[in-house]
């Protein structure tokens, strides 16, 4: 059902001119492997009406081509040459995403990328303190489990924290899981994936499935098939990269619920987000069911009481995991 419904309404919004308000939406690494179908994703939704992308190289090139599209939004795009880029991409922005960052090579976890993303999530997310610190942050650089509480430490650093507005951008992990299932399953459904977004902290509600049996075999193998589909691709692309172009489907699609939200839309999501949930446990981020508003998360629901015991497991042996790529994260904006 995802795949239809964002095609049906990529297609009959590209020919759509109502859209009810103005949205600035900047792309951080617009040049990029995610980053060109990410905008061209966005530039096909009528509801942004400005597209800005930013990246250290190659972005006028993106910005002329994808500018050429006959929707309404009017694009820019800057590099880090030209003066004030990355203030301009992000003035009046509403959502900014932030695929900036190396990918992975095969034999890598997504930590070992954090020597290098991490400060430029730091860097972009400080720019955004200082340019736009009202807009919604979507986060997909990697590690997302760390490189969430580096976006939020640079926010409280600079007095603008809100946890409403910053999000990791966890999508691809339910869309992996959706269509790991629809086979099966004859139909293309929404599938919950909650936790984080590395290895055994992705872990898929199956039980929330409605007509979804499967055996234990199965269940296993379904889980650990979505907590290592970034590594099936990784190691197909051999040494070329990970996801792209699902990431920017998964991508294009989470910012459009934000937009939808702003625009009075009530809209359930999940996202890695700052959250009260795993407080005695001492951990503080958590990809979770949210509803959002325009404001960014209206409310963080809590697990379903109906997860197995399966998944009970696997929440509880996500969490060390998470507890220390978030230290990690906290920890390099503290020491900088
Ligand atoms: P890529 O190398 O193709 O593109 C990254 C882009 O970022 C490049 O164009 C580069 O010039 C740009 N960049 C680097 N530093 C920058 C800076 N300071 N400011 C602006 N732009 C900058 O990589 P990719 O395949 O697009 O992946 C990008 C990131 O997304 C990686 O960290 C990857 O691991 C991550 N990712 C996350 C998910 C997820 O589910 N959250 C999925 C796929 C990939
Ligand atoms: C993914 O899940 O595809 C991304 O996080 C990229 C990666 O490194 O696997």
């Amino acid at each position: 059902m995802f795949a239809t419904r964002c095609a049906a309404k990529i297609a009959a919004r590209s020919f759509s001119t109502a859209a009810p308000l103005q949205s600035k939406v900047a792309v951080l690494g617009a040049a990029g492997g995610i980053g060109q179908p990410l905008s061209l994703l966005l530039k096909a939704n009528p509801r942004v009406t400005d597209l800005g992308l930013y990246d250290i190289h190659n972005t006028p090139g993106v910005a002329a081509d994808v500018g050429h599209i006959n929707t309404r939004s009017i694009v820019t795009g800057y590099t880090a040459k030209d003066a004030d880029g990355l203030k301009r991409t992000l003035q009046g922005a509403e959502l900014v995403v932030i695929p900036a960052g190396v990918p992975r090579k095969p034999g890598m976890t997504r930590d070992d990328l954090f020597n290098t993303n991490a400060s430029i999530v730091r860097d972009l997310a400080q720019a955004c303190a200082e340019t736009c610190p009202e807009a919604k942050l979507l986060i997909i650089s990697n590690p997302v489990n760390s490189t969430v509480p580096i976006a939020t430490e640079v926010f409280k650093k600079a007095g603008v924290y809100d946890p409403k507005r910053i999000f990791g951008v966890t999508s691809l992990d339910l869309v992996r899981a959706s269509r790991f299932i629809a086979d099966k399953l004859g139909r293309v459904v929404d599938v919950p994936v909650v936790g984080g977004h590395a290895g055994i902290t992705i872990i898929p509600l199956f039980s929330q499935v409605e007509g979804l049996a499967l055996t234990n075999d199965e269940r296993a193998a379904l889980t650990h098939r979505v907590q290592f589909g970034g590594d099936e691709v990784v190691k197909a692309k051999d040494g070329a990269g990970s996801a792209t172009l699902s990431m920017a489907f998964a991508g294009a699609r989470f910012a459009d619920s934000l937009l939808r939200a702003s625009a009075g839309e009530d809209v359930l999501e999940w996202a890695f987000v700052r959250t009260d949930l795993f407080k005695n446990e001492g951990l503080e981020f958590f990809s979770t069911y949210i509803k959002i508003d325009k404001n960014g998360v209206k409310e963080i629901l809590p697990l379903p009481a109906s997860i197995s015991e399966y998944e009970k497991e696997l929440v509880k042996n996500a969490i060390p995991e998470l507890k220390k790529s978030e230290a990690k994260g906290t920890a390099f904006v503290a020491g900088n």
